[in-house]
């Protein structure tokens, strides 16, 4: 009988792991644990042993109930996990789902986001002006007057050309950089203040690789009393060490702008060659990526601000370059193409 009971076990767990469906698993209940099933007879069977041993085979029969039932349970266990796998029309519900793809910011707006966020944590508010300027505000109040050379590299849209309106007050175009924002700001407001002007400036430039008739600026503005050069220096190597790292090394160089004397161009240690020199900083080792200098007399007398009393710095860098730095991209049109192939990697 022992023999029989092992054999009986071998094909109940044969039989309960083969189970494909719940009704196939209960015929195997019913045929091994039912009432009149296999087990039952053994328990009948059990009657005709003799007295010393009936003890021990009751208790090698309980032994294999035991076995059977737990195992039929786990089994059922295992086949209703699987059965949630399917709906009742056979899709995976435990699938994962489609990625919406909830998509990411522009490298530039991050660009511009970072920037802004650093010089937020020095103390700086962030303003914005508009688009649509006034010729006065961008250039005449910023020391730019018409017959101004430099004018030319800046000379840009105008709106309503037709209806050209002699009052430089009134005539307006697309603003060819952040600074008038500058303007407007000191217009109406008491020293001492610190800001910066994010947004798009307009050109009539050719696009190519490094060129575009719309881009982005970031414009800074330091105005109190006993501001003086090293504080504009001290400023913009915190930027870059913050924005570039450590390592980054920054230079100035004399430059000219009607807004600010006296003015410099400032470059940073190329951080695709680490100052050795490649094709991206033309073999220089370094890269420009402002303008600044302190605040021109002549721009505080348009603003009635009292220059025995007040001097100031400003900066203006351009947004695109500084992504494209950071990033190692190597044509500004990549980031106007709208390639969600290319955006995705930022
Ligand atoms: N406005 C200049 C440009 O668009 C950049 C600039 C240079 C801004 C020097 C400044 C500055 O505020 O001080 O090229």
């Amino acid at each position: 009988m022992e023999e029989r009971l092992s054999n009986t076990e071998k094909d109940a767990l044969g039989e309960i792991g083969a189970a494909q469906a719940k009704d196939e698993l209960e015929q195997v209940r019913i045929k091994y644990l039912g009432r009149k099933g296999i087990l039952a007879r053994f328990f009948k069977e059990l009657e005709t042993v003799s007295g010393e041993k009936r003890p021990v085979v009751g208790q090698a029969i309980n032994r294999l109930k035991k076995v059977l039932a737990q195992s039929i349970k786990q089994r059922e266990g295992e086949l209703s996990s699987k059965a949630g796998k399917a709906d009742s029309l056979g899709v995976d519900i435990t699938m994962p789902g489609a990625d919406p793809g909830i998509g990411n910011l522009h490298p530039v707006t991050k660009t511009l986001n970072d920037i802004c966020g650093i010089f937020s944590h020095m103390g700086f508010a962030v303003i914005e002006g508009p688009e649509i300027e006034t010729e006065f505000n961008n250039f005449e109040a910023l020391n730019i007057p018409l017959e101004h050379p430099s004018r030319d590299t800046f000379d840009t849209f105008y709106i309503d050309t037709k209806n050209f309106d002699t009052d430089m007050e009134k005539r307006r175009l697309l603003r060819s950089h952040t600074s008038p924002v500058q303007i407007r700001y000191m217009q109406d407001k008491v020293p001492p203040f610190s800001i910066v002007a994010p947004g798009k400036v307009f050109r009539p430039d050719a696009t190519d690789a490094s060129h575009s008739f719309m881009f982005y600026q970031v414009e800074g503005l330091v105005v109190g009393k006993d501001i003086n050069f090293a504080n504009l220096k001290w400023t913009l190597f915190e930027f870059a060490r913050q924005y570039f790292g450590t390592s980054s090394k920054m230079r100035f160089r004399p430059h000219f702008f009607p807004f600010t004397e006296p003015s410099a161009e400032v470059d940073i240690s190329c951080m695709i060659c680490n100052g050795a020199g490649c094709r991206v900083c033309s073999q220089s080792g370094w890269l420009e990526i402002l303008g600044a200098g302190m605040v021109d007399p002549n721009v505080f007398q348009a603003v009635n601000i009292d220059t025995g009393l007040y001097s100031g710095f400003a900066f203006g860098m351009g947004v695109e370059r500084i992504a494209m730095l950071k990033h190692g991209i190597d044509d500004i049109r990549l980031l106007y193409e709208n390639d969600i192939r290319f955006l995705k990697q930022f």
